[in-house]
């Protein structure tokens, strides 16, 4: 177990130097851009693109609506990394692995990690389009990615989850939204589940009574490391599509990315003036 983690953290820290050696100033916030939300990226300035293939041991990215580069640059005034294109446990990766990249940037000194995605809604007040940003979540994901030899120096053995998500952050993606005018931003609870099946009515039904107003694939392990690693979090979700349990419709994946591409100028926007602002 210690020799797993002993080989995770020298693989890690050669990602580290790698990029220590490559990308100049280092970035002060982590953008992970989830489904449909990649686009993000076109609006950050002196952009070098690595793809992750050329980072050692970064996981390679297997879905269409993923590309897989990290972009380092500058928006609204300040150093950013984005991932463009994430990884999930229904990949097959582990969420160890998968949070790898959000691992290395915390060690390259990130201090904010702005992690963004698609989701089902489960509160009926949502509709397409909605945007929620993740008060508190719900991890079904049978997987942790601090599971196994704790590393002292990247954080505790057991982290406070009292306040995953930053609400300072929060309050001020909310200014930016009532400064833009940007209808249908709310907050709420993110519950991620393992996928890749989607929902059953029934499972619709418990996740809504567990207390989530949203369901999606990510997040959440990128979020734990993120909080371990001692990062403020803000995370949102572009709500694709609403399940209600009573009248149940197939959830299409080309609709969801469709719906999201739809919201993708809005969330730019939103997040270049929430950038500008911290
Ligand atoms: N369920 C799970 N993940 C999702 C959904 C959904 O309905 N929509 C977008 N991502």
């Amino acid at each position: 177990m210690r020799e797993a983690m002993e080989r995770f953290r020298e693989e890690a820290e050669s990602a580290v130097h790698y990029l220590a050696a490559r990308i100049g100033p280092l970035p002060e916030i982590i953008l992970v851009l989830g489904t449909g939300l990649g686009g993000l990226a076109d609006r950050i300035d002196d952009a070098l693109t690595i793809p992750y293939h050329e980072i050692p041991h970064f996981p390679h990215a297997t879905v269409e609506s993923h590309a897989g580069n990290l972009i380092v640059g500058a928006l609204g005034g300040k150093r950013v990394a984005a991932l463009q294109g994430r990884f999930h446990f229904y990949e097959g990766y582990s969420t160890r692995e998968l949070t790898r990249p959000v691992r290395v940037l915390s060690l390259l000194g990130a201090k904010t990690l702005v992690v963004s995605n698609a989701a089902g809604g489960l509160n009926p007040d949502f509709a397409p389009g909605t945007i929620m940003l993740l008060r508190d979540h719900i991890n079904l994901i049978p997987d942790n990615p601090l599971r196994g030899a704790n590393i002292d120096a990247w954080g505790p053995r057991f982290p406070d989850f009292s306040a995953p998500y930053d609400q300072p952050l929060m309050a001020t993606m909310l200014r930016a939204a009532a400064r833009l005018g940007t209808p249908n931003v709310t907050s709420g609870i993110y519950v991620a589940i393992p996928g890749p099946s989607l929902e059953t009515p029934a499972e619709t039904r418990y996740l809504r009574s567990i207390g989530a107003d949203a369901v999606g694939m990510s997040t959440v392990p990128e979020v734990i490391v993120a909080v371990h690693a001692g990062l403020k979090v803000l995370g949102i979700s572009v709500v694709a599509n609403v399940n209600d349990p009573d009248n149940f419709k197939p959830i299409r994946i080309e609709e969801i990315i469709d719906e999201t591409r739809k919201c993708e100028e809005r969330l730019q926007e939103l997040l270049v003036a929430f950038v500008r602002e911290i």
